[in-house]
């Protein structure tokens, strides 16, 4: 007998509140019924950043509210639904503690089985909810807190490749946003600067190209972008438009060439282990930015490896991938019980050894 499925996920490790409902029969495309989101950006904008206790506070006032509005846009009730998948990290721990109490009460109220999801996983298996693509392919996990060349074996089998040894994309994008005092989330700003802006002007760093390995660096690029700032600033005593958007241009533009060379790096060592399977993912918020995903979609076409990328709004944090990496794992036969922790660390790739700094200032995942 065909069997149908049908998964609640909640999602709330960093500052987006959202419920998924993913439902799959048998072997067909998986269908999203639901995915709601609440962005908490107006709570924190004041702060220049993500404040942990109130990005916690949000998300238990509107968790049950959003379940309640997902399973009314899924015209569902609870009593469809076969089990709750809710991220339990990593993630800020007030944020995700928010999402494991609510799951785990529904849960004990309904009798519903719970499966912890790590985040990234979410992310890390989005492309096969959208391109129903087969294990293994090769995955670029590129967000706000996390940067990571991954080798996707099954819903609980990763392969680290390489990854950052200090900050994330994203959060170079947020920083640098910051500088020029641009809007946050940084990334959308910079890019949306960026379109003006020649990115020869200004030379930006491009680190860590010479090592042949598919690990990365973008520490220093903000650096570079304050130094030119300040440079610029001691010349003609502030930035003109043109002077911002070319900054943010030649800043983009450094982010996609790394990004670029070290997946073409990433590429070749999958390969090595992988020779059938060409396959390769981007996702996470930074897949968003079209310059870096045109990028990446190149690499992949001069490779002979076939591209995919979800659409945007599955690339940043919702909760229907929680949903799709819930239901994978039932499958699989994961349980979780009343007693699931939350994790403000999770690695995926359980026995490749930690890079020195990564994820350390990671908030978002
Ligand atoms: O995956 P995500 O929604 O949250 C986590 O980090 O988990 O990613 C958010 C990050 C932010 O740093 C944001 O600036 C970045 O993704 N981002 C972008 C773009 N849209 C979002 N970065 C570059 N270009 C974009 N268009
Ligand atoms: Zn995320």
């Amino acid at each position: 007998m065909t069997q149908t499925l049908t998964i609640l996920g909640l999602e709330s490790s960093c500052d987006d509140t959202a419920v998924g409902v993913v439902r799959q029969t048998g072997g067909e495309l998986p269908e999203i019924l639901a995915s709601v989101v609440y962005g908490q950006a107006e709570l924190h904008s004041a702060y220049g950043g993500i404040v942990p206790e109130i990005a916690a506070r949000a998300h238990a006032e509107k968790l049950d509210l959003c379940v309640v509005e997902a399973l009314r846009d899924a015209a569902l009730t609870l009593g469809d639904i076969d089990a709750i998948a809710v991220t339990a990290g990593p993630g800020l721990i007030g944020g995700v503690l928010s999402g494991v109490m609510c799951a785990k009460g529904i849960s004990a109220a309904t009798g519903l089985p719970l499966i912890g999801v790590n985040h990234l996983a979410g992310h890390a298996l989005t492309p096969r909810l959208t391109d129903a693509i087969a294990y293994p392919y090769l995955m670029l996990l590129v967000s706000g807190g996390h940067c990571q060349f991954l080798q996707v074996n099954g819903p609980d089998a990763f392969t680290r490749l390489g990854g950052t040894i200090d900050d994330a994309p994203g959060e170079a994008f947020d920083k640098s946003a910051r500088l020029l005092g641009l809007t946050q989330p940084g990334g959308p700003a910079i890019e949306n600067e960026a379109r003006q802006g020649d990115p020869k002007r200004f030379r930006f760093p491009r680190p860590l190209l010479d090592r042949d390995d598919c690990n990365l660096s973008f520490s220093g690029l903000k650096t570079a972008l304050l130094r030119q700032r300040d440079q610029i600033i001691a010349v003609k005593g502030g930035l003109t438009q043109k002077d911002r958007a070319d900054i943010c241009a030649g800043f983009q533009q450094a982010v996609v060439d790394v990004l670029s060379k070290k997946t073409q790096r990433g590429i070749r060592i999958y390969l090595r282990d992988n020779p059938a399977v060409p396959s390769f993912a981007v996702a996470g918020g930074v897949a968003a930015n079209t310059a870096i995903r045109r990028g990446l979609e190149t690499v992949c076409a001069e490779n002979g490896v076939a591209f995919h990328a979800p659409p945007l709004a599955l690339c940043t944090d919702n909760g229907a991938m929680i949903a799709y990496a819930g239901l994978e794992l039932f499958k699989a036969g994961h349980r979780d019980g009343l007693d699931l922790m939350a994790r403000p660390r999770w690695p995926l790739d359980k026995t490749s050894p930690a890079i020195l700094g990564s994820g350390k200032k990671g908030a978002k995942a």
